[in-house]
């Protein structure tokens, strides 16, 4: 089986879905925000204040060229469209899902958390700056999208399932 990897806004539930899909599947889940904390040893707000966020993509962007790309399921940083290079490898693997979720929904599930940096300002601002630059990205990289808004995990998964079989 060809890797799926998961796109989309933070808090649009990529972890979780990823994690239900690879059970589903019987195949490993990857995440490139874990891999680059287990590979730096830093946490994610380390490496923004300490290296910033061009060493971040950095990482990213290595992360994703050298996670397996069968039988896997990986779920991809809110920001990993944001460089062209990272869509183009993207687009060449096919099996994308951009998971979306409204605007509204985002900012209620970001708004008591604090583990992303690029939110540690103005969060609702920043946060509908960043969702209204990306939705084209995500939607340019993929020919599958989910609204997650009012979906379970187990009713994401089988759309997702359903997809992949087309
Ligand atoms: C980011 C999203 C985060 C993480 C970093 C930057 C972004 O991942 O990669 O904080 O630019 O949207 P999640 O989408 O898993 O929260």
């Amino acid at each position: 089986m060809r890797a799926i990897y998961l796109i989309g806004f933070m808090g649009a539930g990529k972890t979780t879905v990823s994690q239900e899909l690879a059970r589903r599947l019987n195949v490993a889940v990857y995440d490139t925000d874990e891999e680059i904390v287990k590979r730096t040893g830093m946490s994610i707000n380390e490496i923004f204040a300490a290296e910033g966020e061009e060493k971040f993509r950095h990482y990213e962007a290595e992360v994703l060229r050298s996670l397996p790309s069968t039988n896997a399921v990986i779920a991809t940083g809110g920001g990993i469209v944001g460089r062209t290079g990272n869509r183009l490898f993207l687009k060449g693997k096919r099996n994308v899902v951009y998971l979306h979720a409204e605007l509204e929904s985002i900012l209620a599930r970001l708004k008591e958390d604090n583990s992303r940096p690029l939110l540690k300002q103005d969060k609702m601002k920043t946060a509908k700056a960043l969702y209204e630059s990306r939705l084209p990205l995500y939607r340019e990289t993929t020919e599958f999208e989910i609204d997650t808004s009012v979906k379970t995990v187990q009713q994401i998964v089988d759309d997702i399932i359903q997809c992949m079989k087309k």
